[in-house]
C-alpha cells in the first residue's frame, strides 16, 4: 500500500526494480503462508468428511454384529444412526467456528491495543468553567525546559526559557533539526513535557488536561493534513457545533491569501481537495490549514514552518492579515526564513536545542552573528530570486 502512495517518487527516482524485488519477496512470504494453510486444510477437511462416513460404517458393522447377538434391536440401531448423523453436522460446524474465532481474536487483539490504550488520569478531568475563564489571556511561560525523546539520549532541548505575554508576536528561528518542532510540541503538550517547565499563567500545563489546554493553543503543523472533502468543509472542521456561514469561510480564505486561488477553481470553495489534498499545491495546502486555524481564534496560535512554500510577498500579506485579526492574541511563528520573522516583537534564535539569542530584528542584527549571517544570506537569495 505504501508503495502505491509513493508511486510518483518510485517513477521519478526509477526505483521500479527495487520495489519489484521487495514486492516479490513479500508475495513469496504470502505464498508460503498460504501454502502452509492450504496443506493443512487439504489434509484435515477430507479426514473430517470421511470421519462422518467411517462412523456410519462402524455403527452399521458393530450394530449388525450386536443385532445378530441379539444385544440390540433394529430400531435401536436405526435411532443411534439417526442421532449420530444429526450430531455430526453441528460438531463439524463447531470446528469451523473455532477457526473463525481464532482469526477474529487476532484482529480483536490488534484493535484492543488501541482501544485499551491508557489515557493519563489528568486527561480525563475537566477544569471548571470559572478556572478556564481565569486562564484566558494569560502569559505562556517556558521555564528551563529540557526535553529528551528517550531517557538515556542527549537532550534535544536544553534549558529553554522565554515568555509569550498576551498579544505578543514571537518568532523562533533555527536551522534544520535545531529542535523547533520539538519545542512546539512541548508548548501544546503533544509531547510529555517534564512538570514545572511550561506554564499558562501560574498553572503548570501538566496539571490539567490536554483537551483544556487546546482551548487556548492551536497549532498549524509543518505537514498540513487535509481531508478528502470540499475546501469549505476543510475550513469548517474543528469549529465544533457553532454554525459557520459561507461569509466567515470566505473571510478566513481572504486572510490566508487563498481566496484568489479558490476563485480560479471551477467549483470555487466547493472544490473537493482529494485524499490528503492531492488536488492542491504545497502552498495552497499550507494556506488552507492557516484558514482553518483562523476560523476560531485562540489565545496562542503556533505556526510551525507553515509559510515555507509561499513566496515572500504572499508571506508578508498573510502575516499582516493574521496580525490584524489576532491583534490582542499571541502568535508563535517558527521558520528558517528571517524574512518571515522580521515583523515579530521578539525572535528566539535556537541552535542545537539551546537559546542562542533573543531580541527583535534590529537588536539581533547587531548582537547575534548567526542571525545576521542568515539574514544576509537570505537577502542575497531574495534579490537573486524575488519570488
Ligand atoms: N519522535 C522522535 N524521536 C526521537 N528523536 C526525534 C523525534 N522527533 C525529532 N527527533 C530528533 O530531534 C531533533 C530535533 O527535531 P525537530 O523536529 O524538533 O527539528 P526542527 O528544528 O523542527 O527541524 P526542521 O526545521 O527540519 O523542521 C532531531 O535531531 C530529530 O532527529
Ligand atoms: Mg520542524
Amino acid at each position: 500500500m505504501s508503495y502505491l502512495s509513493a508511486i510518483d517518487l518510485i517513477k521519478s527516482q526509477q526505483m521500479g526494480a527495487w520495489v519489484q524485488a521487495e514486492t516479490d519477496a513479500l508475495n513469496q512470504k504470502l505464498l508460503k503462508c498460504q501454502m502452509k494453510l492450504t496443506r493443512i486444510q487439504v489434509f484435515y477437511m477430507p479426514v473430517l468428511d470421511y470421519a462422518n462416513n467411517v462412523m456410519k460404517i462402524l455403527i452399521l458393522g458393530l450394530g449388525g454384529y450386536m443385532l445378530m447377538q441379539q444385544e440390540l434391536t433394529l430400531g435401536e440401531i436405526t435411532a443411534f444412526l439417526t442421532y449420530s448423523v444429526l450430531l455430526s453436522i453441528p460438531l463439524m460446524a463447531l470446528g469451523r467456528i473455532a477457526t473463525i474465532y481464532q482469526r477474529g481474536m487476532v484482529g480483536i487483539t490488534s484493535c484492543q491495543t488501541i482501544l485499551n490504550a491508557e489515557v493519563p488520569e489528568i486527561d480525563t478531568k475537566t477544569l471548571s468553567e470559572e478556572t478556564l475563564d481565569s486562564l484566558k489571556g494569560q502569559t505562556f511561560s517556558v521555564r528551563n525546559l529540557t526535553y529528551r525523546y528517550l531517557q538515556d539520549d542527549a537532550p534535544i532541548l536544553n534549558g529553554i526559557s522565554f515568555d509569550i505575554p498576551p498579544g505578543k508576536k514571537v518568532g523562533v528561528l533555527g536551522s534544520i533539526g535545531a529542535g523547533k518542532t520539538t519545542l512546539v510540541n512541548c508548548l501544546n503538550h503533544h509531547l510529555d513535557v517534564p512538570s514545572n517547565s511550561v506554564f499558562l499563567g501560574d498553572r503548570d500545563i501538566t496539571s490539567f488536561s490536554r483537551n483544556d489546554l487546546r482551548r487556548f493553543v492551536k497549532t498549524i503543523t509543518q505537514d498540513p493534513y487535509l481531508f478528502s472533502a470540499t475546501i469549505t468543509e476543510n475550513v469548517k472542521f474543528g469549529s465544533g457545533s457553532r454554525t459557520i456561514s459561507d461569509d466567515d469561510v470566505q473571510g478566513v480564505l481572504e486572510l490566508s491569501q487563498l481566496a484568489g486561488d479558490v476563485e480560479r477553481f471551477e467549483q470555487k470553495a466547493q472544490t473537493v481537495v482529494g485524499e490528503k489534498g492531492v488536488m492542491l499545491s504545497g502552498g495552497q495546502k499550507q494556506r488552507l490549514s492557516i484558514a482553518r486555524a483562523l476560523l476560531e481564534p485562540c489565545d496562542l496560535l503556533i505556526m510551525d514552518n507553515v509559510l515555507s512554500a509561499v513566496d515572500y510577498e504572499t508571506e508578508r500579506k498573510i502575516l499582516e492579515g493574521l496580525f490584524a485579526r489576532l491583534e490582542h492574541r499571541s502568535v508563535l511563528v517558527v521558520s528558517h526564513r528571517v524574512n518571515a520573522l522580521e515583523y515579530m516583537d521578539e525572535i528566539i534564535v535556537l541552535s542545537d536545542g539551546k537559546v542562542l539569542a533573543k531580541g527583535d530584528h534590529s537588536t539581533l542584527l547587531k548582537t547575534c552573528d548567526y542571525y545576521r549571517e542568515t539574514w544576509l544570506l537570505q537577502q542575497t537569495e531574495t534579490e537573486a530570486n524575488p519570488c
